[in-house]
């Protein structure tokens, strides 16, 4: 979870210049996502897409990037709407961009929930499972002409897909995914075994799209355990584990260090497509069926209160 065996990576020296890219952020108005953004900007991508939930927080937090960038030609930032709770929110955004660029080289799926309590989103889903992973699936199919026309037209084209997934996928229940559950509050499953199944379909679903599109490369990862505003919106856990989990937020990875895997999965030359790494590059975390390492928590995917890795 922490970075001791991670390998070594600058995002101000590694990452290459990105002249001419088109980047897209979602969930970029806090945390990972907008020092993300942050980190692109200062290698001159041409665009990049700033997705938030509403369009207020995405402008703010450009304006925010903006001032904080020391570059004479800060590329464009554009801000979006997109609320990954809502199917048709999401489809308005993936026809926005499809609309209004021309191609598109890096798309991370970075948005994200935790530990909220039961509940549906405007589709019917349970809550995580729906924006954690249902939004970014249907976002990047609708975004796969796109994807797919940068792959096939850009000279060198290098088009990655990076999803941010979690360690807490080891509690996602046993079983795997329960589809049964996936269109109720999944209650019974507990705040974080609601939480491992969305960021364990997460893994899944990298792995069968880069099986799909041998032309892009997509990864999903875990960031390490990061202090944002994460564990401060997981009102569905038990009281105990909000309140150790706000303690420990004071000490653990700040967010210009935990924005290091995503990073190093967008631009690295190593990575290995449809991998799932823990922490910076390390893959093979996860076997094939997403079972990950959790020393001790055999058992507890089905009422899986833990929140040791988020
Ligand atoms: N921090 C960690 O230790 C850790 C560990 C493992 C994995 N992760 C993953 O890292 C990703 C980024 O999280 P973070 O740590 O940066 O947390 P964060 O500061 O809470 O940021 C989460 C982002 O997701 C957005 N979001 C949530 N629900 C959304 C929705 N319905 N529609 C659109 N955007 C939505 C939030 O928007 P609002 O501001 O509007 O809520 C926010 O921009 C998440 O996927 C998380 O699961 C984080």
């Amino acid at each position: 979870m922490f970075f001791g065996n991670s390998l070594p990576f600058n995002p101000e020296q590694d990452i290459p210049s990105l002249a001419g890219k088109v980047i897209l952020v979602t969930g970029a108005n806090i945390g990972l996502g907008k020092q993300c953004v942050l980190e692109y900007a200062r290698h001159q991508p041409s665009l990049i897409w700033l997705a938030a939930r509403t369009l207020d927080k995405a402008q703010t937090a450009a304006d925010e990037i903006r001032q904080q960038l020391e570059v004479k030609n800060t590329p464009t930032i554009k801000p979006l709407a997109m609320d990954l709770s809502s199917l048709s929110s999401v489809t308005t955004a993936a026809r926005t961009v499809v609309a209004e660029s021309s191609r598109l080289d890096i798309l991370m799926l970075n948005a994200g929930i935790m530990a909220a309590p039961p509940g549906l989103t405007s589709d019917g889903y349970e809550l995580q499972f729906g924006t954690n992973y249902i939004g970014h699936a249907l976002f990047t199919k609708l975004l796969l002409p796109i994807l797919e026309k940068t792959a096939a037209t850009i000279p060198d084209a290098d088009v990655r897909i990076v999803s941010l997934s979690s360690h807490g996928h080891v509690y996602a229940p046993k079983e795997g995914v329960l589809f049964d559950t996936l269109r109720t509050d999944a209650e019974s499953l507990g705040a974080y075994g609601r939480y491992g199944q969305s960021k364990l379909a997460i893994i899944l679903w990298t792995r069968q799209m880069a099986r799909k599109y041998p032309q892009f490369t997509l990864a999903s990862i875990h960031p390490g355990v990061v202090r944002t505003n994460l564990m401060n919106n997981a009102t569905g856990s038990p009281w105990v584990i909000r309140l150790l989990g706000m303690v420990a937020n004071k000490v653990v990875t700040p967010v210009d260090q935990g924005v290091k895997n995503q990073l190093w999965a967008s631009v690295a030359r190593d990575v290995k497509s449809g991998e799932y790494y823990e922490p910076v590059g390390i893959g093979g975390a996860t076997d094939a069926e997403g079972r990950g390492r959790c020393a001790g928590c055999e058992g507890v995917g089905m009422d899986g209160e833990g929140a040791a890795g988020v």
